[in-house]
């Protein structure tokens, strides 16, 4: 499902930095796996390579057989609404549309109907438990009803691979463990590729594996029974 080769990334500035240095990995499809490491290590910057947001500055990224690397931002946008659902670490909501117009936004652009769109939604936001939020606007919610949102903007659309940075950064723990049940529960049942960055060991311990970056390269990567939480 998804190949890294040799990947680097560098981002050019006043200093450049290099944030991924010669990333090598293959996840299948149907995984689970969780990336840990500390602040600045490329997290962010792995998990947009692999969602065709950025490009590497040099090497291969394969996301369902396409070759991101080598394609323009338009086929990346396209590549992105069949096959990609993020959920962002800083959430990216529409600030004039509520809550269920946030999450009915990935359906619209999928030409879904109406009716069919009501249902999804709803059934979304039941998931995350924010029905009774569904007419507020984002400034209107906590940060953790925000994040909620988010979650379910991204689980509406059925994609094969979901890509999360801090899924449950801004949550408690009991809300942070259901959600992260509710993504395993997803991963089981439609056999959905998931990638979680997180800081959380207890969210890391649900993944089955554990690949932990460091200074912008693969400092550990191991199975786990991803039963815990
Ligand atoms: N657009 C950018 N321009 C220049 N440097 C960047 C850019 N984005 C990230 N970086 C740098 O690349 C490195 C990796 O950043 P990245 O966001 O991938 O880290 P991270 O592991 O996600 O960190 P955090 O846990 O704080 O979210 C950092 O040193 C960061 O300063
Ligand atoms: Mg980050």
């Amino acid at each position: 499902m998804l190949i890294l080769h040799n990947v680097v990334k560098t981002y050019a500035g006043k200093a450049s930095v290099t944030a991924l240095a010669d990333i090598s990995l293959n996840i299948a499809a149907g995984e689970m796996v969780a990336i840990m490491g500390p602040s600045g290590s490329g997290k962010s910057t792995l998990l947009n390579l692999l969602g065709g947001l950025d490009v590497p500055t040099s090497g291969q990224v394969l996301v369902a057989g396409c070759d991101l690397a080598g394609k323009n931002e338009k086929e990346r946008s396209l590549f992105r609404r069949s096959k990609v659902s993020y959920i962002f670490q800083a959430y990216h909501l529409m600030p004039t549309l509520t809550v269920s117009q946030n999450v009915a936004l990935p359906l619209h652009l999928a030409g879904i109907s109406t009716r069919e769109i009501e249902r999804k939604v709803a059934g979304a936001l039941q998931d995350v438990g924010l029905e009774s939020r569904a007419d507020h606007l984002p400034d209107e919610l906590s940060g953790g009803e925000r994040q909620r949102v988010a979650i379910a903007r991204a689980l509406v659309t059925d994609a094969p691979l979901l890509l999360a940075d801090e899924p449950t950064g801004n949550l408690d723990t009991v809300r942070g463990v259901e959600i992260l049940q509710l993504l395993k529960t997803i991963n089981r049942a439609r056999g959905t590729t998931i990638v979680i960055v997180t800081h959380d060991q207890k969210a890391a311990s649900v993944c089955a594996r554990l690949i932990r970056l460091r200074d912008g390269s693969v400092d550990g990567d191991s199975a786990q029974s991803g039963d815990a939480a």
